[in-house]
């Protein structure tokens, strides 16, 4: 790609802010409000908290910026892009990683997603509030056979709408809406949970540390968290990154991505968990911390009966949980169909509806593990955890592991800095470029092998 020029055959997103919210989008999903406050919930609170900001910082906003900038250098999906920025196709086999990741967070995400339709559907009639047991009912939910597989085909139908219509009628425009709606909705719900007595127990297990928790599984997850956070490791922001213009700034942008995906992740746990030990104070029982995949989809909507307007609450909140849903969705399914427009030469509509038809055949099987095929397991692992282990803690840190080796083997320093600078357009402090390139060359690589050593001695 040659220097300044913007490739006018690829689409772009039109502006700095269309740049930030689509990427946004894409990292602020499920990931914050859903898998964040129960991963929290059983590595121990604080202490897992610590750990994931100090990979956000120093291990993922670094990958976050690479991955953007092969992106926009390459002009090219995950798949091609290393084969493109080399000249050497055997990178394209390191490719094939991104696309495998790709296909297995789209394929459990739709299921998650399918459950956020449904309780927002819920939530419209109102019956989300009449119900007794929220435990029972999620999990009577989850374990049946067809009605969530009628959520998740009906989620990804609306994912490959919107995806057909192209990068910037479709995601950027939606993307924009709903994050606000997002934000004001968990701080009420935040705010709620703050004024319920007994609440302070639960600031205590999100802020205070206890260092003795930390161990190299509280690691791993904290690192696959904040990769499946940020959408780093699987391509879909290198994919995102070719639609930029090549006047963005990279840093600044990444920096907000980082920093709004982060406090949207504190602001989720600041929602859930002060009124898990309010309720279940008020009830004598013990909290259910450790309440798994469920968590978000029975402890929010008992918080929300016990408030005024609690029904109206109901519906916002699973109006953006799922809308966020859908904004992350939407960046993995457009990853994997920008891979087959691309290499495959396929329309963006032959595309789209191979990655449903993908999605859909093994989001059924992960569904399933819940009910039908619960005895199957996978190194003890349901299949849907299967999925979800396997690609965050793996998938995407190898991936991750993969983009910083790759830029500082075949970038030079000054190459990488001049592009960050956009060739010399931009003012940014050269200290600040030559710690991202230190923290790319040696404190990711290390930090990521640290973290696997960790389990294994
Ligand atoms: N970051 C998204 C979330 O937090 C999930 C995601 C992972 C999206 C990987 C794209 C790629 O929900």
């Amino acid at each position: 790609m040659g220097k300044g020029v913007v490739n006018n055959e690829r689409e772009n997103f039109k502006n700095r802010f269309g740049v930030i919210v689509a990427m946004a989008g894409s990292a602020i999903g499920l990931g914050n409000i859903w898998r964040f406050p129960y991963l929290v919930g059983q590595n121990g609170g604080a202490a897992f908290i610590l750990i994931y900001l100090l990979m956000m910082a120093f291990v993922c906003l670094p990958i976050l910026i690479t991955e953007i900038t092969l992106g926009r250098r390459s002009r090219s999906n995950a798949f091609g892009a290393f084969g493109k920025l080399t000249g050497n196709n055997k990178w394209n086999y390191a490719g094939i990683l991104y696309v495998i990741a790709t296909v297995c967070i789209m394929s459990f995400y739709c299921v998650v997603g399918g459950w956020s339709l449904k309780y927002m559907a819920d939530a419209f009639t109102f019956t989300i509030g009449q119900i007794s047991d929220y435990s029972s009912h999620f999990s009577d939910f989850i374990s049946s056979t067809t009605p969530p597989l009628v959520y998740t085909f009906l989620f990804l139908g609306l994912d490959a709408l919107i995806i057909a219509s192209g990068v910037r009628n479709g995601i950027e425009r939606f993307s924009k809406i709903m994050m606000i709606v997002l934000f004001a909705i968990i701080v009420l719900v935040a705010v709620r949970g703050l004024m319920l007595t007994g609440s302070n127990e639960g600031m205590k297990f999100l802020f205070k540390p206890d260092f003795s928790k930390i161990d190299g599984k509280v690691m791993v997850s904290a690192l696959g968290q904040a990769f499946f956070s940020l959408s780093i490791g699987c391509g879909v922001i290198l994919t995102y990154g070719s639609y930029i213009n090549d006047n963005e700034n990279i840093v600044k942008s990444a920096s907000w991505i980082a920093g709004l995906d982060t406090f949207f992740a504190i602001l989720s746990g600041v929602a859930i968990f002060p009124a898990l030990f309010a309720i279940a104070g008020m009830k004598g029982i013990a909290p259910e911390i450790e309440a798994g995949p469920g968590l978000v989809f029975i402890t929010l909507p008992d918080i929300f009966k016990s408030m005024p307007l609690g029904g109206i609450v109901s519906i916002l909140f699973f109006m953006s949980l799922m809308l966020a849903a859908l904004t992350s969705s939407i960046s993995q399914m457009e990853g994997f169909v920008a891979f087959l427009i691309d290499e495959l030469k396929l329309k963006r509509r032959t595309g789209t509806a191979i990655s449903f038809l993908l999605a859909f055949g093994i989001g059924t099987l992960c569904s399933l593990s819940f009910g039908t095929l619960s005895e199957w397991t996978i190194f003890g692992n349901r299949f849907f955890d299967f999925l979800d282990k396997l690609s965050s803690n793996i998938l995407l840190t190898c991936g991750g592991l993969i983009i910083v080796l790759f830029t500082s083997w075949t970038l030079k320093k000054d190459d990488f800095i001049d592009e960050l600078n956009n060739h010399g357009k931009l003012d940014t402090p050269r200290w600040l470029l030559d710690s991202i390139w230190i923290l790319v060359k040696y404190i990711a690589p290390f930090a990521i092998v640290g973290v696997f050593l960790s389990t294994i001695l």
